[in-house]
């Protein structure tokens, strides 16, 4: 009897050990079998219960079944350990990777050139800023160098709020040149992507409200040249390398001099142009500067501003502006 309470410890030790040293379960319901499995090492020392006296079934049995329960604690204990192991993936997850599939949907194509622009300037160190859609007549026109009875302030053209300190929603995003400036110091190299409003009736062309980018570059030294030479460089970036822009005098309040900047691809004429308008620049005008409080015999600059759907509509062959905003999927999915 001794002999056998004896044997019943260290044959224990050694099945825990194996039970916890199993490294798959596989192999764990491997070493279950060998144990406590029908023909299992434990289930052999049971089978010796019955060849035990009267007086000594008692103790016996109770240390074999409590041995029993604790070996069975020990295997479903390290069959959890083992299955959350299995589960966890093998190589560490790098969570910054992108996923493996886009959200549902696409960007609105308007979005998707503005994308294309903004990454345009980007390379050549431009920052992208915003302002607010609901301006005051200062920002809007007044800093900008607009006279008081401009046509633009008309309230045919603009669309007022009903306030009595006149504001409006922006006419062009050229507010937001001012709205920078103000609060910071030269030098400047900005785009502003926004929403602009004006007091057009819908038209193949004309919308009451689209879509405009802004640009300015504020320094020392600045020219017409880089002017001209950072326009280029987006509109190949944008539309291919054929492209070629060409310069027009022409007036803005905020500019001098001022230019309307053509543009033209074989796009343009297969459309049987020779050129298409597609944006207002020039050299930041010295009352401007003056406006918000840069030395305008210090600083020199240019500014820009274009059309986003115009662009759109050139780079896609889409010959209704309309169709930007109604969202029919039938349109949209071709983007
Ligand atoms: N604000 C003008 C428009 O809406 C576009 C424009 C022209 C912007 C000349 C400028 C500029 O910054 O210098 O038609």
């Amino acid at each position: 009897m001794a002999g056998f309470l004896d044997e019943i410890e260290p044959l224990k030790q050694t099945a825990l050990a194996e039970l916890k040293a199993a490294p798959d379960v596989a192999l764990l319901e491997q070493t279950k079998g060998a144990w406590i499995g029908p023909n299992g090492k434990f289930t052999a020392l049971m089978k010796q219960l019955g060849t035990l006296s009267k007086e000594e079934k008692p103790a016996a049995g109770k240390l074999i079944n409590a041995t029993k329960v604790e070996l069975e604690a020990a295997l479903a204990s390290r069959r959890e350990e083992l299955e959350l192991k299995a589960a966890l993936p093998k190589e560490p997850t790098d969570f910054t990777l992108p996923g493996r599939r886009r959200a549902l949907g696409k960007l609105h194509p308007l979005t998707q050139v503005t994308d294309d622009i903004v990454r345009a300037f980007r390379k050549i160190g431009f920052a992208v800023a915003d302002g607010p859609e609901i301006e005051d007549e200062y920002h809007c026109f007044d800093a900008l160098n607009t006279p008081a009875d401009h046509p633009a302030r008309d309230s045919q053209d603009t669309f007022y709020l009903n306030t009595t300190d006149k504001r409006l929603l922006r006419t062009h995003t050229s507010s937001v040149q001012i709205r920078v400036m103000e609060k910071q110091p030269p030098p400047v190299r900005i785009i502003v992507p926004g929403r602009v409003y004006r007091r057009d009736n819908a038209d193949a062309t004309h919308n009451p409200t689209f879509h405009q980018i802004e640009g300015l570059y504020v320094d020392k030294n600045v020219t017409v040249g880089d002017l001209k030479g950072t326009v280029e460089f987006v509109f190949r970036e944008l539309m291919g390398s054929d492209v070629k822009i060409r310069f027009r005098p022409h007036y803005f309040s905020y500019t001098e001099p001022s230019y309307e900047i053509d543009f033209t691809n074989a796009l343009v004429k297969k459309m049987g142009k020779d050129w298409l308008e597609i944006a207002g620049c020039g050299m930041v005008h010295p009352q401007v500067f003056e406006n918000v409080g840069y030395d305008p015999e210090v600083w020199t600059g240019w500014a820009f501003g274009f059309g986003i759907e115009r662009i759109a509509m050139l780079r896609y062959g889409i010959n209704d502006i309309r169709l930007f905003y109604e969202n029919d999927v039938r349109f949209l999915k071709q983007f």
